[in-house]
């Protein structure tokens, strides 16, 4: 199965990518998690990215589509992936497209997370993640089992640094503007699914489980 996962920031798509990976045993990439590593670790990539992501806008379409090129050639990614923040403009899709089709593949399914601007504030500044991992928390809606620690590795939790109110507005700027017509462009292909991601992600599970078996 070759799946994309799109949605405004904090709409759960970190939460559900790990469900389907177990699930299929697909490899799961997500640009958001790789820059952060790369800015973390202060690599060229990561300082190169660093400005946009501080300010909630989108990294150059060659950055992040050399990262997936780069990532993709693992075997692991050859027999099918999920892709979570990616594409996220009509070009990194139209890349993906000629990339894939090089392989003689093409993408099976666009699970598209459907939710209200509104919701989303709060979903955000109340996120915690395990920076390692990528698995998220939330104070009220999914809190961890000892407080600020991550339930595998017992590890501190952190916030992330675009995790707040104002920097959340031109995310989602970024999101009208250049990802809206990414899903017009995999809805026109016929392979967009549409989910009801303000539910609980129990029920957004189940519909993403209905729309990739
Ligand atoms: P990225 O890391 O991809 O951030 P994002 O798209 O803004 O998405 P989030 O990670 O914020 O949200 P999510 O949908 O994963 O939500 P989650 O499941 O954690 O990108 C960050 C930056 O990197 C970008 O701004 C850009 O600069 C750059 N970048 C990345 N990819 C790029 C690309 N392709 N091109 C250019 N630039 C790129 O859930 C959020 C919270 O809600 C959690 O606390 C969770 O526990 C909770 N929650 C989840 N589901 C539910 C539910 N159903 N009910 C209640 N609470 C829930
Ligand atoms: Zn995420």
């Amino acid at each position: 199965k070759r799946v994309i996962l799109v949605g405004p920031p904090g709409c759960g798509k970190g939460t559900q990518s790990p469900i389907l990976k177990d699930e299929y045993c697909l490899c799961h990439l997500a640009t958001g998690d790789m820059l952060r590593a790369a800015v973390a670790a202060k690599t060229p990539l990561g300082l190169r990215a660093k400005e946009a992501m501080d300010k909630g806008e989108l990294v150059s379409d060659d950055l992040v589509v050399g990262i997936i090129d780069e990532a993709m050639k693992k075997p692991s990614c050859q027999k099918g992936f999920i892709l979570d923040g990616f594409p996220r403009t009509v070009i990194q899709a139209e890349k993906l497209d000629a990339m894939l089709e090089k392989q003689g593949t093409k993408v099976d399914k666009v699970l598209n997370f459907e939710i209200a601007d509104s919701i989303l504030e709060e979903r955000i500044t109340g996120r915690w993640i395990h920076p390692a991992s990528g698995r998220s928390y939330h104070t009220k809606f999914a809190p961890p089992k000892v407080p600020g620690k991550d339930d595998v590795t017992g590890e501190p939790l952190i916030q992330r640094k675009d995790d707040n109110a104002e920097v959340l507005k031109s995310r989602l700027e970024a999101f009208h503007k250049q990802t809206k017509p990414v899903i017009d462009y995999y809805t026109s292909k016929g392979i967009t699914v549409n989910l009801h991601a303000e539910k609980s992600p129990k029920d957004v599970t189940s519909e993403i489980m209905k729309a990739v078996s």
